[in-house]
């Protein structure tokens, strides 16, 4: 439970649509995740993406939920249903994968959180589609095409709504935050990993000012 009197962030209509920039996160100290998560707040950026690739993310994740329960706290890099399902438990409130097979497509919608699929081709779009899911992470962004590739998807696959992640820059997130078919990006250029070991939570919220800024 909250142990603030924050409001809770409510589930939002659309993941795309909360901020410019989703702050994605790999964070190795515990002690971290709450004053991280508190400058993003600070910042204007009420989001974290927390990747599941330390052993200490689903306890962040239940820090966080406890002490900055105003923040929209996804789980990511979700890549099996156990995954998933741990995730919600620990109190994320979205889910974000690099792909999306059909066994962790069902493993997300069972939590009944809203999540981002990863795709990186036509087909991988049109599958997640099919399935019934609109928005979608492209992953990985810069290696996949970037830009262009988006751009190029807009008018043939003009359903699919993408939050593009992986290489983008604060210099490059302008160029995909100006195409049609993309809501937000992702990426962890806010968190610098010299800024978390420092504690330099002044730095992190000037770059979610900045951040918050782009659209
Ligand atoms: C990731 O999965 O690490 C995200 O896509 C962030 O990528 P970045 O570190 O290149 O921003």
């Amino acid at each position: 439970m909250p142990s603030t009197s924050e409001p809770t962030a409510a589930a939002p209509a659309s993941l795309l649509d909360l901020v410019p920039v989703v702050p994605v996160v790999v964070l190795d100290e515990l002690d971290q995740a709450v004053p991280l998560a508190k400058a993003l707040v600070a910042g204007g950026l009420p989001v974290i993406e927390l990747t599941l690739r330390t052993p200490v993310a689903l306890d962040a994740i239940r820090a966080i939920a406890a002490e900055v329960p105003e923040i929209n706290l996804g789980a990511g890099t979700v890549t099996t249903p156990q995954q998933a399902k741990e995730a919600a438990a620990a109190g994320a409130t979205f889910l974000v994968s690099p792909g999306a097979t059909p066994r962790l497509l069902d493993g997300m919608l069972e939590t009944g959180l809203p999540f981002l699929p990863g795709t990186a081709t036509v087909s991988e779009v049109l599958a997640v589609l099919e399935a019934g899911l609109t928005e979608m992470k492209f992953f990985p962004a810069e290696a996949s095409g970037g830009a262009p590739y988006l751009k190029s998807l807009a008018s043939p696959v003009a359903a699919a709504r993408f939050c593009p992640t992986g290489g983008i820059t604060a210099a490059t997130a302008p160029s995909y935050l100006s195409l049609p078919n993309v809501g937000c990006v992702g990426g962890s250029w806010l968190t610098p990993a010299d800024a978390l070991a420092a504690g330099d939570w002044a730095r992190v919220e000037a770059l979610a000012r900045e951040a918050a800024a782009l659209r």
